[in-house]
């Protein structure tokens, strides 16, 4: 994606009289929007009775908006089918665990395993395109919306018949599935494919291994289904490019897999603006966001220009706030920056979301803000070319989400996204970037590779980490990493598995800490700092032991190990150390160390560097409600405000600078 930052929003006109187009595309062109995303929702509109269809009212939107000079995010309309689809084929309604099928009159009411659904989804894709492939305001293609966003598995007949199929490619034999499933464990041993289900409703924990597989199967058979739509799109107009919008750490998908096969990634960001953590699990989401193809563009699809009307209690962004966290998307890379919705319905189940034209129409404050911003970012086209270089990796699998997560275990309130927030959140405060890697990607262009909770690990990816440090790189794991393989069978001997070399004491029991209970851990200089939640039961290894476990049951035993791996090292955390604590562990690893202006400027300030073959633009972001000053000594060019800077910047509640230098020297 290349030229101006893309702008724009949802567009469902189909909800409007045709009257209301014409104010719709003339307060587009006001607020500078380039791009919006056109039939996410219209099946029913297109194709109100089985192959009935009625196309007249696309076209002239999209002559409309295309002589408007505004681009067209196509979407094909399969994920909310209409009623007569369920009507007559009720096999295209999925089925929860307890067996009980879904109704239609909402969305996302489909079985992606329904031969029925399949076809018709397919037909009308090829009508779509049929229809309108060739019309010059067509940008993007935007595939189908948020799948599995409401309904990630279904258990009914037809994923089960397609589930032994999946298991039959990926294991050849029923002693080879019985193998990886342990299941002599509870008379489980299954004598062919035929006796196996999907993880449905049984009297207790189902095989963890059957409930990973079954999350493996479900991501597959979304994705399949997404093949055959890209199929239609790309065979009609191979020159569009084609994405489908992501959901951040949305766990039932593995999106690495998915990112490698799209032209653009993009994602839809809702942060709860009342959550204090918000703007760091936000940054968080577009770390990983980009880093899902790393050749490929990234854009947010969808946020929200006010609040959402799905939380309990949906608190707005601030004034200023929606500027910040669309400049926090730039920063971190994003090509374009799009809300949901374009005008507030009338009625619906989302009539009080907010969106870029509100009910009230230009006269709320939120119109002056999308406007606004639409107008500034179109004057930031300088910022072509840039990318943002991360020094940091922090190793994240969605295999090893989903068995982590899986019950029975320890601990089972460990959460995935508590362990990357925990290590995320200091470099956040640094003005470190993280890109996210999969434990089998090329790590050598790192300086240091994070490593939380990597409990599932091959022995090959775990080989590959090894000698990443081998090689001279700098890794910090942390505890309950190593622990399983692919089929989610434990690693005898002291935990980590492949991982050993890089833990550098022996692992030989783990021991959740109370809930609450906080324990101290003592460094080799006498300081002592806190940690809670997780205590390994170490003893001493190889390694060279940092700090130990001071108080309570476990007292004694290494709680930060360091352990030399050839020309490189890594460091071991043995418990979830506090904020203290990780920020000493950060402290040894220069990369770690971030921005020492950030950091003396306050909380709430985010920083981030784009770089470009001739310069470098720095983004500060104050996301916190009082002033605050950065010290720059480096100067520079303001560009948003238009001017040279001195040594300091100051920036108000919710504003942003972005330092414009040239890569040979200070600011041009
Ligand atoms: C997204 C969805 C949109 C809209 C939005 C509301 O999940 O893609 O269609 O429902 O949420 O926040």
């Amino acid at each position: 994606m290349t030229g101006r930052i893309r702008y724009g929003g949802d567009y469902n006109p189909e909800q409007w009289p045709s009257e209301v187009w014409d104010e719709d595309v003339r307060l587009m062109v006001q607020a500078g929007v380039n791009l919006v995303t056109v039939g996410v929702f219209s099946w029913a509109q297109l194709e109100p009775a089985e192959r009935t269809y009625s196309f007249a009212w696309l076209h002239e939107v999209l002559d409309l908006l295309g002589d408007a000079g505004i681009g067209v995010d196509l979407a094909t309309p399969t994920a909310s089918p209409p009623p007569w689809l369920s009507a007559r084929y009720p096999d295209v309604l999925p089925v929860d665990a307890r067996g009980a099928r879904y109704s239609h009159g909402s969305r996302q009411h489909f079985c992606v395993c329904s031969a029925s659904y399949r076809a018709r989804a397919r037909r009308v894709v090829e009508r779509l395109v049929s229809e309108v492939a060739n019309h010059p305001a067509i940008e993007m293609w935007h595939v189908h919306n948020e799948y599995g966003c409401h309904v990630p598995y279904c258990y009914c007949d037809n994923h089960a018949q397609a589930f032994r199929a999946w298991l039959q490619r990926r294991y050849g034999s029923v002693d080879e599935l019985n193998e990886a499933w342990g299941t002599t464990f509870w008379s489980q041993r299954y004598g062919e494919f035929a006796e196996v289900l999907p993880p449905r409703l049984t009297p207790t924990f189902v095989n963890p291994g059957q409930e990973l597989d079954y999350k493996r199967f479900s991501n597959d058979a979304f994705l399949e289904e997404f093949f055959e739509e890209r199929q239609i799109l790309r065979t009609a107009r191979p020159d569009i490019p084609v994405t489908t919008n992501f959901m951040g750490f949305f766990k039932p998908l593995d999106y690495f897999a998915w990112a490698s096969e799209l032209d653009v990634v993009s994602t839809d960001n809702y942060a709860d603006p009342a959550d204090p953590d918000a703007m760091m699990l936000s940054a968080m989401h577009y770390d990983l966001v980009r880093s899902l193809n790393k050749d490929a563009a990234w854009m947010v699809m969808e946020q929200t220009p006010l609040r959402v009307n799905w939380r309990r209690h949906n608190s707005p962004k601030v004034p200023g706030q929606m500027r910040a966290m669309s400049y926090q998307a730039v920063a971190r890379g994003a090509a374009g920056v799009l809300f949901f919705q374009w005008r507030a319905s009338r009625s619906g189940a989302e009539k009080f979301h907010s969106a870029m034209v509100s009910h009230s129409g230009v006269a709320s404050p939120v119109w002056a803000e999308v406007a606004g911003l639409g107008r500034e970012l179109d004057g930031l086209g300088t910022l072509e070319g840039s990318g943002v270089d991360a020094r940091v990796a922090m190793v994240f699998s969605w295999a090893n989400w989903w068995a982590l997560e899986a019950p029975a275990k320890p601990a089972n309130d460990l959460s995935m996204t508590d362990q990357l927030s925990w290590m995320y959140r200091p470099l956040f405060g640094r003005g470190a970037t993280v890109d996210f890697c999969r434990p089998d990607e090329r790590l050598d262009r790192y300086e240091v590779v994070l490593v939380p909770s990597l409990y599932l690990v091959t022995e090959e990816d775990g080989a590959k980490l090894v000698s990443y440090v081998e090689r001279g790189g700098t890794a910090v794991v942390s505890f309950w990493s190593g622990i399983v393989d692919e089929r989610d069978v434990v690693y005898l001997g002291p935990y980590g598995g492949p991982l050993r070399p890089l833990i550098g004491c022996d692992v030989v029991d783990v021991a959740p800490l109370p809930e609450g209970m906080t324990i101290e851990v003592e460094w080799e200089d006498g300081t002592r700092t806190g940690a809670s939640f997780w205590a390994d039961v170490a003893t001493e290894g190889t390694g060279h032991v940092l700090a130990r476990v001071a108080s309570g049951p476990w007292a004694g035993r290494p709680a930060v190990v360091e352990a030399r791996v050839g020309q490189g090292r890594a460091y071991y955390l043995a418990c979830r150390l506090d904020a203290a604590g990780l920020a000493r562990v950060y402290d040894l690893a220069p990369a770690l160390s971030g921005e020492p202006a950030v950091h003396r400027a306050g909380p709430g300030v985010e920083r981030v560097v784009r770089t470009s073959a001739d310069h470098t633009y720095e983004f500060l972001i104050n996301h916190s409600e009082e002033e605050r000053v950065l010290d720059i000594a480096s100067g520079g060019f303001e560009l948003l405000a238009g001017k040279q800077l001195g040594s300091r910047v100051a920036l108000a509640p919710m504003d942003v600078a972005i330092v414009r230098r040239d890569r040979a020297g200070p600011g041009d």
